[in-house]
């Protein structure tokens, strides 16, 4: 087992849920989960690691951030939840304070060179970037939990409503993690067959508006997401620690792909232990591309009016 994740904000739903997903993927060496409330940290870990003996043979424990400098990667899922009317992007003034403050604290007990920031907490995407600015950190060490999990809900729900098999359902949602989020019917396909020509215009938009609201929906029936969102964090961790090149729809800072540049967003993204090895512009319909510069757009917004 190769590396050591610090899950900050990992006595909440998410991080602990992550941390789960983590334990059960038995890929990682260590787990160390930082909180503000130290106690519920403490009492995730103890609980995590009674199951130790079932599972892998992984360090669990909570601890401080100063015990997270020694961190391969560094995943951030502390913050507020989004109330079930709000948009992601409301939730920024909220989050924004935590987060900074949150790197400053990695940035005073110096994490080790190569490690790996995994921003999780909303507007992740605006996050993202504010990790990559205020750090000072070659962009690639730093990436987003981006359209992951939208993807993941997507491919499923797909699968759900027409009786397929979840996993061999292949489409992607990419862009902004929120409200501008586009479908990409272009390159979807169900082991290997075509979505596009399966499935009725009609049936794509309410596949896709199903998708849109399912976080929503889960925040209203059970406060937050937790198992899914766990489950996309380590689909990307271990993608760095196996150094496997995953080809995943995270978040991260544009370098001209589809003429964006600055703005942090998904695209399909190869991963591996660098962080994004290559954020691809591969070929898509135009109403895609406008897609994409329209969350471009609405994030370059909510940027300037942070500054
Ligand atoms: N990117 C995604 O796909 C995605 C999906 C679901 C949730 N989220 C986001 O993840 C975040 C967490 O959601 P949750 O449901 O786990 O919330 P939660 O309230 O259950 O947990 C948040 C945790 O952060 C901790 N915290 C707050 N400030 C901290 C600090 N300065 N240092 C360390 N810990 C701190 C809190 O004590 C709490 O335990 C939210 O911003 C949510 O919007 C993102």
């Amino acid at each position: 087992m190769s590396i050591k994740v610090a899950v900050i904000g990992g006595g909440g739903r998410v991080g602990s849920n992550a941390a789960f997903a983590l334990q059960c993927g038995r890929i990682v060496r260590e787990i160390l989960l930082v909180d503000v409330n130290a106690e519920l940290a403490g009492g995730e870990a103890l609980d995590l690691m009674h199951g130790a003996a079932l599972c892998a043979d992984q360090v669990i424990r909570a601890g401080d951030t100063a015990a997270a400098a020694d961190a391969d990667v560094v995943c951030i899922t502390a913050g507020s939840r989004r109330k079930p009317d709000e948009s992601r992007l409301d939730l920024i003034n909220r989050n924004v304070s935590i987060f900074k403050g949150i790197l400053d604290d990695l940035k005073k007990n110096r994490l080790k060179p190569g490690a790996i920031i995994f921003v999780v907490s909303n507007p992740v995407d605006i996050l993202t970037r504010m990790a990559i600015e205020h750090l000072g950190w070659p962009s690639n060490q730093v990436l987003g939990l981006g359209t992951v999990l939208d993807t993941s809900r997507f491919c499923s729900i797909i699968a759900d409503a027409k009786k397929l098999p979840a996993t061999q359902v292949k489409a992607l949602i990419l862009g902004e993690h929120g409200d501008t989020m586009s479908p990409i019917w272009s390159s979807a396909t169900v082991a290997g067959v075509p979505l596009a020509k399966l499935l009725s215009v009609n049936e794509q938009n309410e596949l896709f508006k199903r998708t849109q609201g399912s976080g929503a929906e889960v925040i209203r029936r059970k406060g937050g997401a937790g198992y899914a969102v766990g489950l996309g964090i380590a689909e990307v961790i271990h993608a760095i620690a196996l150094d496997s090149r995953r080809i995943l729809p995270v978040s991260s800072r544009m370098t001209g792909q589809y003429g964006m540049r600055e703005v942090c967003l998904s695209i399909p993204t190869v991963v591996g232990r660098s962080g994004v090895v290559e954020a691809m512009e591969v070929e898509l319909w135009p109403k895609e591309v406008q897609g994409l510069s329209g969350s471009a757009k609405a994030l370059a917004e909510t940027w300037s009016k942070l500054k």
